[in-house]
């Protein structure tokens, strides 16, 4: 892939994922909320990240943490108030980062006025900005899908007579995008907080917007087993990715547009060719950035990696910027999958693929394992089918700042428990550290910022070692040559053909000796490559 020149910021950036209830709580509740974000910006601006991505922040009942939105142009009380917000925005502004905030379309709360009117009666001017359906033949459900947290996606309504659908929890249930007065009232949404200054959002599961007309049978999915989730008992034909949604994804696009430098992340799980659609055409773009969930999918070795690497870049038409996550809110911790040395590698990873990284919170400590007692497990999706042992409790642990009561987090105890090692896995450890994971992170964060190799170079891999990823940036005069070991032995590597290996710029190591064409057991490196011969 070739060298970019012209580059906005979201190319060169680093966005980081920040979880609202879980990074700094102000008011002693043991939630985390907005003021106490505002008070953690220096550290965030010190790690070296561009901008933020705050999960919900609107008024919910909380059913699904904030994804249940009760009214999309206001604050939570929980977490502050509009007039916190403005101040956020500001100083999150005045330290040179941008701001996006997470757009939840596809579903409300079942406690936002507009469906408490929808549901008040079948001719209610908002009846038709939901989904509602007469029960099947049988009087049952109107079609077989299945809920993203299990169970069938259509709940009764006695009052009325209906089913209406819901692709998460029955309070979510899903707005009706073929409304056009809907359509309007979500583009006031979004031009209300444009007009606000964020720069931009992360749109919740885009790809689910829009259903089929018809509502047929969703098909079985033949591959499934019981210890799969129940939603995948069925492919998602009907019920996700129809052509109509893309015509909404441009809507945005232009809506966004029309403000100038702001960048649309759209949550997208498809396979590789039906991803790359929600780039759009030159003419008539959509996301900036479909999430990229595929290291976070995969198997952690350097054969898969590889394939998937090529796979996804080859997919991407010409004008689209790759994009790659590592973590999130949804997804066990990196260093609990692939355990602590192999979490460096996979920052460095990262932080190396061409396109831009999104590190979740709490990952730049290397939190891995977290043990939650049952009592004290609040995922939604978990309390749902707990027997798959699926929570997502575990990612969402409260950020460990120091070794003082409950970490610094909160002066009362915490909604959910702490990391078991946070005494010192935590802040200011790392920060005392300099082999610590957060001084990895900072490192490695400001050489990407000083790198236009790293940034906006070209990309190319080598080497077909079953354990060892290697691959070349490369931007004017800068080389770089990324050689990852992702196994537990020392191994060897060859420098790509024509080239001299010049020094070691960055290892995971506290004390690397790669320059003798060996890389340590999880050791990644960054060399810099001396001229093509
Ligand atoms: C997205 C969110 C997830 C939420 C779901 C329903 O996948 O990331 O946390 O439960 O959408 O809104």
């Amino acid at each position: 892939m070739a060298e970019r020149r012209d580059t906005p910021w979201w190319e060169r950036g680093v966005i980081y994922q920040i979880y609202p209830r879980s990074f700094q709580d102000s008011n002693g509740d043991g939630i985390g909320d907005l003021a106490g974000v505002i008070a953690r910006l220096d550290y965030v601006a010190q790690l070296g990240v561009d901008a933020i991505w705050l999960s919900p922040i609107f008024p919910s009942p909380m059913a699904d943490f904030g994804y249940d939105v009760a009214d999309y142009c206001g604050i939570e009380p929980l977490f502050g108030d509009l007039a916190t917000f403005d101040r956020l925005i500001s100083e999150i502004h005045a330290r040179g980062l941008k701001l996006l905030l997470d757009f939840v379309p596809n579903h409300s709360s079942d406690q936002h006025p507009w469906f408490i009117e929808s549901r008040s009666s079948r001719d209610n001017p908002k009846r038709d900005w939901y989904i509602w359906r007469d029960a099947g033949a049988d009087g049952g459900p109107p079609n077989n899908w299945i809920s993203d947290f299990g169970g069938s996606s259509w709940e009764w309504d006695e009052a009325t007579g209906q089913y209406y659908l819901h692709a998460f929890l029955k309070e979510q249930p899903d707005l009706n995008w073929r409304n056009p007065e809907l359509r309007a009232a979500m583009s006031d949404v979004l031009r209300f907080w444009l007009d606000r200054g964020v720069d931009g959002f992360r749109i919740d599961v885009i790809w689910h917007m829009i259903k089929h007309e018809a509502f047929p049978d969703n098909p079985l999915n033949p591959a499934w087993t019981p210890e799969v989730r129940e939603r995948d008992k069925l492919i998602q034909l009907h019920s996700t990715d129809q052509p109509e949604a893309h015509t909404i994804s441009v809507e945005m696009r232009r809506l966004a547009d029309s403000y100038g430098d702001r960048v649309l992340v759209g949550e997208i799980f498809l396979p590789n060719d039906r991803h790359a659609k929600w780039y759009g055409t030159p003419e008539q773009p959509q996301v900036h950035l479909p999430f990229n969930f595929q290291l976070i999918e995969n198997p952690w070795d350097a054969a898969s990696l590889r394939q998937i690497i090529a796979d996804y870049e080859g997919s991407l038409p010409a004008f689209g910027w790759p994009n790659w996550v590592i973590g999130s809110h949804d997804a066990p911790r990196i260093a609990a999958r692939v355990g602590e040395a192999q979490a460096r590698v996979a920052a460095m990873l990262l932080l190396t693929l061409r396109g831009t990284p999104t590190l979740y919170q709490g990952d730049e400590l290397g939190i891995g394992e977290v043990t939650i007692p049952p009592e004290r497990m609040r995922d939604p999706q978990h309390l749902r089918e707990p027997e798959r042992g699926i929570g997502r409790d575990r990612s969402r642990t409260p950020m460990p700042w120091n070794d003082a009561p409950f970490a610094g987090f909160s002066t009362a105890e915490p909604w959910l428990p702490l990391n078991d090692d946070w005494r010192a896995r935590n802040v200011a450890a790392q920060s005392a550290d300099e082999h610590s994971m957060l001084r990895f992170f900072q490192k490695l964060l400001a050489l990407r910022r000083s790198s236009p190799a790293l940034t906006i170079g070209s990309f190319t891999l080598k080497g077909a070692d079953d354990e060892v990823l290697s691959y070349i940036r490369q931007a004017g005069d800068e080389t770089l040559l990324i050689v990852l070991n992702l196994s537990s032995q020392a191994r060897r590597f060859a420098t790509p053909h024509g080239y001299g290996l010049g020094d070691t710029i960055a290892s995971t190591l506290a004390r690397s000796d790669a320059k003798t064409g060996t890389v340590a057991a999880d050791e990644g490196v960054i060399f810099r490559l001396t001229g093509k011969h």
